[in-house]
């Protein structure tokens, strides 16, 4: 914070460890950096010719943003957020991951459909607002005595999903904001909860963690313990997959090995935190995230940076 003319933008209201790790990878490369939030941003179609205005950045937008979250908010204010990211993309600021990627990450019926499309293997889904739909699919599947999860459409942190059953049966929850995304609970094979994370970077798979649970919810912010697992080529094909099939330069993919033993793609963070996957992995992954950052800034603007 407070560098005299910083170069790169991390957008962030909640800097903390992530952003100490960006900011120190970005000065290896000689780029002042500076923490923004979206939340700050303002538009302006006038007269002037600065349509974008950044905190910070008054006299020259950014060459490069990271963003490392997006905060909530009403529809309008995500939307107007992701308006000055497109707009600033557009400008020829490179941001990372760009707000397509981010928009079909956040989006879990959107991701849903990207991994369909490309032939990834992932539970059955669908997705609607009628109750009186949500409940045939329920009875559906409940007759074939398969579980389902109930998502909310722009979750994350496992925070509101919902296991139901027939003897639950369908649940009703005001955070579902009129809208049903329903999934097939992929069951697991034996006894531990357990998913795999795997983070890939410019399309190569880097590493890879195992969150072991305390329920079936296994995201670290609901108490899972990271073990390291070792990347194997099916893992990475299709972690590499879904990475692709949403275009982030960078992204956490979650997957869960069925009964069958058949990888199953969960989904595809496009802001994923990596705190956990560190304490697991030997290399730095902000330098590798940064590295690829830089690389993206220089062949857009054909800058040289020390490398
Ligand atoms: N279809 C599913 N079958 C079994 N477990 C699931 C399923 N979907 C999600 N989970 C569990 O819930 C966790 C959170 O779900 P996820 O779709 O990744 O949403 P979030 O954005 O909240 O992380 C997953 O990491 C996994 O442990
Ligand atoms: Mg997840």
């Amino acid at each position: 914070m407070g560098n005299p003319n910083p170069q790169i933008a991390i957008v962030t209201d909640d800097p903390g460890w992530h952003g100490e790790q960006l900011t120190t990878a970005l000065s290896r490369h000689g780029l002042n950096s500076r923490y923004l939030s979206l939340t700050e941003c303002q538009l302006m179609f006038d007269d002037s010719d600065q349509w974008v205005r950044l905190p910070g950045f008054e006299q020259k937008l950014p060459l490069g943003i990271f963003v490392r979250g997006v905060p909530g908010g009403t529809l309008e204010q995500v939307i107007f957020r992701l308006d000055v990211l497109h707009v600033l993309v557009d400008l020829g600021v490179v941001v990372y991951n760009s707000p397509r990627a981010i928009e079909r990450t956040v989006d879990k019926a959107m991701t849903s459909f990207l991994l369909k499309q490309s032939g990834l293997p992932t539970p059955s889904t669908w997705i609607f607002e009628s109750p009186e739909q949500a409940r045939m699919i329920c009875q559906q599947e409940f007759d074939k005595g398969h579980r389902l999860v109930l998502k909310p459409l722009f979750g994350s942190q496992g925070i509101g999903i919902h296991l139901i059953d027939s003897n639950s049966g369908l649940i009703h929850d005001e955070k579902f904001a009129g809208l049903y995304y329903l999934q097939s609970f992929v069951e697991r094979g034996g006894t531990d909860w357990f998913d795999i994370r795997v983070f890939v970077i410019d399309g190569k798979a880097q590493s890879a963690m195992l969150r072991r649970g305390i329920s079936w919810i296994t995201n670290r912010a609901r108490g899972a313990r990271c073990e390291p697992l070792p990347l194997d080529t099916r893992l990475c094909e299709l972690a590499e997959s879904a990475a692709r099939a949403v275009n982030a330069d960078y992204a956490g993919v979650d997957l869960i090995p069925d009964a069958a033993g058949q990888l199953q793609v969960i989904e595809v963070n496009g802001v994923p935190a990596w705190w956990g996957l560190q304490s697991v992995t030997e290399f730095n992954i902000a330098t590798k995230l940064i590295d690829h950052f830089v690389r993206r800034i220089g062949e857009t603007h054909a800058l040289t940076v020390q490398s």
